[in-house]
């Protein structure tokens, strides 16, 4: 194929392909070039036997930083393995919250115990109702399935990866209780339509930013927007250790609560006391070694985010050149991303209808590791496992649980797991020569779509 057959169209006009009426139009617009490399000579793509466009390596993660050696190492040999002997969490927890701007931070065992927790204070009950984004790892559920709560589905924006704040005032019900938006990926969901519904209609906001550390929105970091903010410290996560988790917020004696619930319901200040235990809670403390790792891996943190952050402007710019290539859009009042995964749309109708999964398998053939997003869960067994047990039949009415599967339709959130690709984090934290070898190789293969089919 000549590469001046090459289609051209602008960013609206790929945005608008997310309307399947307008895909038909934009077939029969003009041929024009396009891209970084529109001169270059076409290339056999490595799927089909061609050289593949990335040669080297990427960027490994995590990284190990040998100077925390000695103080872990000290730690291990006094034994005080766990946060009532020693210092270091409640070390980490002042550093998290400062670095974060928020008056005060409870470090947990994980994200999922994290959300667990904040749900739990802030009053999620049996029987109760919290909406959710369906676009998540799949804890984001599993914290309201605990406390045998019902997660309802706001649909999501295609284009923001997100919550649509227009469809979460439909989907209240008189059981519900809290708001759970995920800034999945690092992008912040537009938090101030979001709480302008919670407090219209009483709710609790609990923010998910289990992959969104220094991310921000109106100029204020996300996980401290909502009533309590979650985050994950999971080995894949930018601030990694293993695992670990955190719950950031502002009032003092909803705080005192989330540490209780988390320290087997022990009233607040006594870590080791055993009498007395006022409410009910659970063991989802940090270890000592898991702060440890976290402080030492903070010295880069904020730099790595600056690299990243770069790194995917830089993408943005070029990917968009590309026809059927939409990256993702900011939310209203984001103000700053942070890329756990970069996420882009892939509209197959302007690659010739060459799936994704053969588009990936040919992207991952070019040297650019890649993944497609997360699936259509809302359909998964998970819910009707649930909906059988005992527990369930009990608190939701046969009419309830009819309604919620008649509403389980979301046809946002079905566009985006069938479009979404994305690529790890630690791929941000490569070169500009490589990401102009990611850049090369879409545009190598949207040259040759024709041969993928
Ligand atoms: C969006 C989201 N929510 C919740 C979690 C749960 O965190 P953890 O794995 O630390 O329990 C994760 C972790 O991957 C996540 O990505």
């Amino acid at each position: 194929m000549n590469i001046m057959k090459a289609k051209k169209f602008t960013r609206r006009q790929v945005i608008a392909t997310t309307s399947a009426g307008f895909i038909g139009t934009m077939i029969n617009l003009p041929f024009r070039s396009f891209g970084i490399n529109s001169n270059r000579q076409l290339k056999k793509l490595a799927v089909n036997g061609g050289e593949k466009t990335h040669q080297g390596s990427w960027p490994k993660w995590p990284y190990w930083d040998q100077s925390a050696e000695p103080g872990i190492l000290e730690m291990f040999r006094t034994g005080r393995w766990w946060r009532g002997d020693g210092e270091y969490v409640s070390e980490f927890e002042k550093k998290y919250a400062a670095l974060m701007g928020a008056k005060r931070c409870l470090a947990t065992a994980s994200g999922t115990t994290a959300l667990t927790t904040a749900l739990g204070v802030l009053g999620v009950d049996a029987g109760d109702e919290v909406l959710v984004s369906p676009y998540t790892f799949i804890a984001s559920y599993n914290a309201i399935f605990v406390h045998k709560a019902l997660p309802v589905f706001v649909d999501s924006d295609p284009e923001t990866f997100l919550m649509d704040p227009k469809k979460i005032e439909g989907k209240i019900t008189d059981r519900t209780v809290a708001i759970l938006p995920v800034h999945i990926y690092g992008l912040p969901v537009d938090m101030d339509s979001v709480n302008k519904v919670a407090r219209g209609h009483n709710l609790k906001v609990v923010e998910d930013a289990c992959q969104a550390w220094l991310a921000e929105y109106r100029g204020k970091r996300t996980g401290t927007l909502g009533d309590l903010g979650c985050f994950s410290f999971q080995n894949s996560k930018h601030l990694p250790a293993g695992e670990g988790g955190a719950i950031l917020g502002n009032d003092d004696a909803v705080m005192d609560r989330c540490h209780s619930y988390h320290n087997c319901g022990r009233p607040y200040g006594g870590m080791k006391a055993e009498k007395g235990y006022p409410s009910r809670g659970y063991n989802y403390r940090m270890q000592q070694s898991q702060a440890l790792i976290l402080m030492s891996q903070m010295k880069r943190f904020e730099n790595d985010n600056d690299i990243r952050l770069s790194n995917a402007l830089y993408l943005d710019k070029k990917l968009k050149e590309i026809p059927g290539i939409v990256p993702y859009k900011l939310a209203d009042g984001a103000t700053r991303a942070v890329y756990h995964l970069y996420p882009f749309r892939y509209i197959k109708e302007m690659f010739n209808n060459v799936t994704k999964e053969k588009f990936l398998r040919a992207l991952s053939a070019e040297g650019i590791p890649c993944s497609s997003g997360y699936g259509k869960q809302n359909k998964d067994g998970l819910f009707e496992e649930a909906f059988s047990s005992r527990g369930y039949k009990r608190l939701f009415s046969e009419a309830r649980l009819k309604q919620w599967r008649d509403e389980n339709i979301l046809p946002g959130n079905d566009q985006l797991s069938d479009q979404a690709v994305t690529f790890s984090q630690s791929l941000l934290l490569g070169s500009k020569a490589d990401m102009d070898d990611i850049v090369n190789a879409i545009t190598k293969i949207y040259e040759n779509r024709e041969t993928l089919i």
